[in-house]
């Protein structure tokens, strides 16, 4: 069985452990439960197949699903591995054209009911989340800036790095290519590419397609039951 299917893991103490983190979490993130729950199994899998790597998450707001990470590594009392937080810290650059009509909508109306200040948490508030969850150490390392300034140095310079899950939210056409680009070629073989605005936004769906297709890669994207979300793993389709 793999880590997607519904019913991965389903023991009555995994899904207690679910419960304790999404309550712990739940305060500082914006993604739904059933996007969380699929992350915290992504996490699990990687662990129990000893997928070698870091969690990157790029986009964090509040850092809710960052943290769902750390704690499930906790819960699971698995080997520490590194947490990296990427963002602006100062909410979403303008949506661009290619962004589609509904992000320009989006952005443009700053007092609806789901704009959140333009996605804006800033770096010391981030880190007043993580000190109350006791999960603020020296494992969880902060990138502040624009990903367009921060991805492609952080690529550079660690090389050798492994990512066992890349969780993108950065909602636009640029962000998440900046990101694709840059952190795919450090994903594990086997690891776990989370898109979570596929389904939300059309540049990010765009910038999906346009890097498997740059780079022919197999890759199926699967989504999440009620489409809140779409991912990949970093294997040869033929082999899945
Ligand atoms: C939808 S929010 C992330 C939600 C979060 N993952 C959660 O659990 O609720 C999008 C985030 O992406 C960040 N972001 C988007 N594009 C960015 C860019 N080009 N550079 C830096 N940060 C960016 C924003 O600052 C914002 O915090």
């Amino acid at each position: 069985m793999q880590f997607y299917d519904q019913n991965y893991c389903d023991t009555e103490s995994f899904e207690l452990k679910i419960q304790e983190i999404i309550r712990k979490m739940r305060p500082y993130s914006m993604v739904p439960d059933s996007g969380v729950k699929f992350l915290i199994r992504a996490v699990k899998y990687v662990i129990d197949k000893n997928i070698d790597g870091d969690f990157v998450e790029c986009g964090v707001w509040h850092g809710g699903c960052s943290a769902a990470m750390k704690l499930t590594q906790l819960a699971l009392n698995a080997k520490p591995r590194l947490l990296h937080m990427f963002d602006s810290y100062q909410g979403l650059p303008p949506v661009q054209p290619i962004d589609g009509p509904m992000a320009n909508a989006w952005q443009a109306n700053v007092n609806g009911p789901i704009y959140y200040d333009n996605c804006t948490a800033s770096l010391e508030s981030v880190q007043q989340n993580f000190q109350k969850l006791g999960i603020l150490n020296d494992d969880v390392k902060f990138h502040q800036g624009w990903f367009e300034d921060t991805i492609p140095d952080f690529a550079k310079n660690n090389q050798n790095l492994k990512i066992a899950v890349l969780r993108l939210d950065g909602d636009w056409y640029t962000s998440t290519k900046v990101c694709i680009e840059n952190l795919y070629p450090l994903v594990s073989d086997q690891g776990v590419i989370i898109i979570d605005d596929y389904y939300a936004w059309d540049g990010c769906a765009l910038a999906i397609h346009e890097f498997l297709a740059t780079y022919k890669l197999n890759h199926r994207i699967r989504s999440l039951p009620d489409f809140s979300s779409a991912y990949f793993i970093k294997q040869n389709w033929r082999e899945e």
